[in-house]
């Protein structure tokens, strides 16, 4: 079922009496990242995706955003559908979304799940690629933003290997409001660092990195997975940075099994 509150789209799949889990999306992507998770998972489990802000279906609004204003579109989703402790699975910038939400209200969720993300804010350099990002927009248009980014999020192997697939991804993103996409690359651009919480996550995590991801490495993820108390990490085989497409089979099994873990509502 599909749901629009306040211009947010949100999807709903499975038993709402089953354990929640809402999926946030990476950067410049939509829900539609989570479609091999949620078909298999949604048997078991109430999964809930949507589009973030600016993104997919969600309307763009002003283009204003910022990493808090993302994480008030948690609690609104939380509140909406009604939801007891989630469990929060986050991508790259839906992982820096999932973060700061437990930073800010750990209280409201039972399990954090980390793929491809880290909790450092953009450095200056990163923050001039921002920029360099909303130029290129402005200047060449969204799709010619589209294509160079997308180059780095998926493997050679992906590339090559499902070149339509790869070709699809690239045409519905370039399809965005460009001013949701600026929108976002200046919320990530203005996000907080994460760091200091980490040690004192109570909730269960598990954390997930594609082996030949280079945006966020393996090693940078297994750092942040040892400063966790309650927290598993695994690589990804033959997956850059998109991992639920990339590999979903093996992201579905290790969601699978820490799912399995985590004790379900009363
Ligand atoms: C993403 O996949 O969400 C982006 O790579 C995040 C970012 O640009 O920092």
């Amino acid at each position: 079922m599909k749901i629009t509150s306040n211009g947010l789209k949100i999807f709903e799949n499975g038993d709402s009496k089953s354990l929640p889990v809402l999926f946030v999306h990476g950067f410049p992507f939509d829900h539609n990242m989570w479609h091999k998770q949620i078909e298999e998972l949604s048997s078991h489990y109430y999964c809930i995706s949507y589009d973030i802000r600016g993104l997919g279906e969600s309307s763009a609004g002003d283009g204003q955003y910022t990493m808090e204003s993302f994480v008030d579109d948690i609690s609104l989703i939380i509140y909406e559908l009604k939801l007891t402790k989630p469990v929060i699975c986050g991508l790259s910038m839906g992982g820096y979304v999932a973060l700061r939400a437990v930073e800010k209200m750990e209280e409201k969720f039972r399990g954090l799940i980390l793929c491809d993300t880290k909790p450092e804010a953009d450095t200056n350099e990163g923050k001039l690629k921002r920029a360099e990002g909303i130029k290129k927009i402005n200047e060449d248009g969204l799709d010619v933003f589209i294509h160079d980014f997308m180059k780095n999020c998926f493997s050679d192997q992906f590339k090559t290997s499902y070149k339509n697939e790869y070709q699809k991804i690239i045409e519905s993103s370039s399809e965005f409001d460009p001013v949701g996409v600026k929108g976002s690359l200046i919320a990530m651009a203005g996000r907080t660092d994460t760091t200091s919480y980490l040690s004192r996550i109570k909730i269960p995590a598990l954390i997930l990195c594609g082996e030949k991801d280079i945006l966020t490495t393996p090693s940078v993820m297994k750092e942040m997975s040892d400063k966790i108390a309650v927290s598993e990490f695994y690589a990804v085989p033959d997956s850059g940075h998109i991992i639920p497409i990339e590999n979903p089979e093996f992201v579905n099994k290790k969601i699978s099994a820490f799912l399995n873990k985590i004790p379900r509502p009363l």
